[in-house]
């Protein structure tokens, strides 16, 4: 795991962005797994802003919210085009589809979608619970894309986002740990104080369902990029041998 501490958030999606240009410039048909929330969106921007062509790259989402169609802005599938796909076509998008009538349907149809486009790369934040995608807590390490109920943390966490705590939804549909894990390589940027106790878990914890990002420590191609207050928990050795920016 190489771990990268930046002093300004600016540095880390200039370095993930940097990332993603060079595998639109090694791979004919990338397959970028990408992530929602607070995080990436100034990543977002700056693949916006940038010249990067995504048009032969494929594009699949970590998770939906159940019951948002793709219409509601608070639904993941809004928030990627606004952010990114409306700005930058894709060959192909995939979101799971947290409005079908059928979720366990949707679930294995999703599956199915991830075994036939292998990620390249996999984007991902950290929730302050250790959870990636939507796994949170206890989650399988076997797990596959499934209907997950949201603990309190999380709703709690992500009600800035909705007008309030109640109309954050209780349950998402998310890939599993499994299908996280089967990327060629994990990118997963975290930022701030409140993330801090989660990356010490994940960087240098113990390998844990108890904190789900833990697993990342047994993936071969996993960079971490944190800024300063991301950082704070991490023992002092693995600062030292961490890349300063
Ligand atoms: C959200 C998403 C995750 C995200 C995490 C952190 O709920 N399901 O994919 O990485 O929690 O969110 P944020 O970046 O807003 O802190």
């Amino acid at each position: 795991m190489q771990i990268i501490v930046v002093k300004h958030q600016k540095q880390a999606n200039e370095l993930v962005g940097g990332m993603f240009a060079r595998i639109l410039q090694t791979h004919t048909h990338p397959v970028f797994g990408l992530a929602t929330g607070g995080t990436p969106e100034g990543l977002y921007q700056w693949l916006r802003a940038s010249d990067l062509d995504f048009r032969k790259a494929v594009a699949v989402n970590l998770d939906e919210y159940v019951g948002l169609p793709a219409t509601d802005p608070h639904s993941y599938a809004y928030y990627m085009r606004q952010h990114l796909f409306a700005h930058k076509p894709f060959a192909h998008t995939f979101i799971p589809d947290g409005s079908a009538k059928d979720l366990l349907a949707a679930a294995a149809g999703y599956h199915q979608i991830l075994k036939d486009h292998p990620r390249t790369i996999q984007l991902l934040g950290v929730g302050r619970n250790g959870h990636i995608g939507f796994n949170e807590p206890n989650s399988s390490f076997k797990s596959t894309t499934r209907v997950v109920a949201l603990t309190p943390s999380t709703i709690a966490a992500n009600a800035r986002f909705f007008k309030s705590k109640d109309a954050v939804p209780t349950h998402a549909l998310s890939m599993g740990i499994s299908e996280i894990m089967a990327a060629e390589q994990i990118v997963l940027m975290a930022f701030g104080t409140n993330k801090a106790t989660a990356v010490k878990n994940l960087v240098a914890g113990r390998v844990t369902p108890r904190w789900p990002a833990s697993i990342l420590q047994r993936h071969p191609h996993v960079v971490v990029v944190v800024d300063e207050a991301a950082a704070a928990q991490l023992p002092v050795v693995t600062l030292k041998h961490a890349i300063h920016q």
